[in-house]
C-alpha cells in the first residue's frame, strides 16, 4: 500500500481508511463507492468536503440517502477487498491529478474519481443532490485557483513546496523543500503561462521557477536556483546551486552549470558546454541607458564550449565550440573553435590539442569523440 498510495496525501489516505471502517459498520465484505463516499464526508476539512459543500452539498444528508440506499450486509470476512468499481475510482483519481498537473491525489481527485466513473451508488446519490461531474470539476478549479488546493495539500502532507496552476511536470519528479514552480511573471496571473518540465526532475530545495519556461528530461537543479520566465532548456542539464538563469535563453541538452553563476538574458548555450562556479554572463555594454533593453544580447556559448571559474563573459561574443575560457578570465572578443584563451582581456594561448594533463592520467584531456564526464 506505501508504494501504491505513495502519492496519496494523508487526507486522502485516511479517507481509504476510513472507507473500510464505513464497511465494516454497515457490515460488508467490500469496499464499494458508497463506502468511500462516506469516508469522503467524514474528513471533515478536506478538499474534496469544500467543493460539495460549495455545491450545496451536506455531508449528513450525503450519510442519511446513502445508509437508506444501501441494506445492512451479513460481514463474515475478516479482510475486505475492494470492489472493480472501487478499485477503477481510485485510477481514475491518479488520472484526474494528472490532467491537472498536480503532483499529488488528494481528496478532491478522489471525489472527481468516483464521479467520472459514472455509475455506483456514490454516484447515483450525489446525482440525485444535483451535482455532476462538471460541477465538481469547476468547483475544484475554481477553489484551486484560489489556493485552497494546495493549502489542502500542504497541510496534509506538510509539503513545503508551492506548485503554481498550469504546470506540467512529468514522471518521477522529485521536490524539494520551499520549492515554488509556476511563479507568475511581472504582468502575468497564476496560471497564465505554463511550465513544462520533463521526466526524472529532481528540484532542490528552495529553488524557484518562473511561469513560461520549458524544460527537457533529467532536469537537475542544486539549491535556491532561478529560473527566469521564457527560457527554453533541453535534456540532461543541471543547474547547480545559486545560479540564476534570467529570462529568455535558450539552452541546449547536456549542459551544467556548476553553480552560483548568473546568466544574462538571451544567451544561447549550446549542446555540451560545461559553465564554472562563479561566472557571470552578461548582455548590455553600458548598463542603465536609456536604450539598454533594445540592445540587450547575450553571449553564444557554441557546442561543448567550457568556461573557467569565476570568468566574466561580455554582451554579444561568441565562444567557439569545444573551446576553454580559463579561470578568471575577462571575455571582450569572440573565442575561436577549440581555442584556450585567459587573463583579461582574455587572449588565446593554445588550443585545446595542446593541453596536457599534468598528472599523466590521460593523454589529451579533449580528444575528439570521447564522452565528455
Ligand atoms: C586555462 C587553463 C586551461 C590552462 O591550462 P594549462 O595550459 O594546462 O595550464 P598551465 O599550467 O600549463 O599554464 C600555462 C600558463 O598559463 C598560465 N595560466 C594558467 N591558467 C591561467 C588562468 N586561468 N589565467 C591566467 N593565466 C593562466 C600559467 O600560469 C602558465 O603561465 P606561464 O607559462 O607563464 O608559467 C587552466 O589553467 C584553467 O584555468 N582551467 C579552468 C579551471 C577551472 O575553472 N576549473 C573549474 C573547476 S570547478
Amino acid at each position: 500500500m506505501a508504494d501504491k498510495f505513495g502519492r496519496f496525501t494523508k487526507r486522502a489516505r485516511r479517507v481509504l481508511v476510513l472507507a473500510q471502517e464505513e464497511a465494516r459498520r454497515l457490515n460488508q465484505n467490500y469496499i464499494g463507492t458508497e463506502h468511500l463516499l462516506l469516508g469522503l464526508i467524514r474528513e471533515e476539512n478536506s478538499v474534496a468536503v469544500k467543493v460539495l459543500r460549495e455545491l450545496g452539498v451536506e455531508p449528513q444528508r450525503v450519510k442519511d440517502i446513502v445508509e437508506r440506499t444501501v441494506e445492512q450486509g451479513q460481514w463474515t470476512r475478516p479482510k475486505l477487498t475492494l470492489t472493480p468499481r472501487t478499485k477503477r475510482v481510485i485510477e481514475l483519481a491518479v488520472d484526474e491529478a494528472r490532467r491537472m498537473s498536480h503532483h499529488y491525489i488528494g481528496t478532491e481527485h478522489l471525489l472527481l474519481g468516483l464521479m467520472r466513473e459514472g455509475e455506483g451508488v456514490a454516484v447515483n446519490v450525489l446525482g440525485s443532490m444535483g451535482v455532476n461531474l462538471e460541477k465538481v470539476r469547476a468547483q475544484t478549479r475554481h477553489l484551486k485557483a484560489e489556493g485552497l488546493v494546495e493549502k489542502g495539500f500542504r497541510e496534509a502532507d506538510q509539503a513545503t513546496y508551492r506548485l503554481y496552476p498550469n504546470v506540467q511536470l512529468g514522471e518521477n519528479a522529485q521536490i524539494g523543500d520551499y520549492v515554488i514552480i509556476g511563479h507568475p511573471p511581472r504582468g502575468k496571473k497564476p496560471g497564465e503561462l505554463p511550465v513544462v518540465i520533463g521526466d526524472n526532475a529532481v528540484i532542490r530545495s528552495h529553488t524557484v521557477i518562473y511561469a513560461g519556461t520549458v524544460i527537457g528530461h533529467n532536469f537537475q537543479t542544486g539549491h535556491r536556483a532561478t529560473i527566469r520566465e521564457g527560457n527554453r532548456i533541453g535534456d540532461d542539464v543541471s543547474v547547480g546551486t545559486g545560479v540564476t538563469i534570467d529570462n529568455d535563453c535558450q539552452i541546449g541538452n547536456d549542459v551544467r552549470f556548476r553553480g552560483h553563476d548568473l546568466i544574462g538574458e538571451y544567451t544561447v548555450i549550446e549542446d555540451g558546454c560545461w559553465i564554472g562556479p562563479h561566472v557571470a554572463i552578461t548582455n548590455v555594454f553600458h548598463p542603465r541607458c536609456p536604450k539598454a533593453k533594445e540592445c540587450m544580447k547575450g553571449p553564444t556559448l557554441k557546442r561543448g564550449a567550457k568556461i573557467g571559474a569565476n570568468s566574466t563573459l561580455l554582451p554579444d561574443i561568441t565562444i567557439g565550440e569545444m573551446a576553454l575560457v580559463g579561470a578568471g578570465s575577462v571575455v571582450a572578443d569572440d573565442v575561436p573553435s577549440r581555442a584556450v584563451v585567459v587573463g583579461n582581456p582574455a587572449k588565446v594561448v593554445k588550443t585545446i590539442d595542446e593541453l596536457e594533463c599534468p598528472y599523466g592520467l590521460v593523454e589529451r584531456p579533449y580528444e575528439e569523440n570521447r564522452a565528455q564526464v
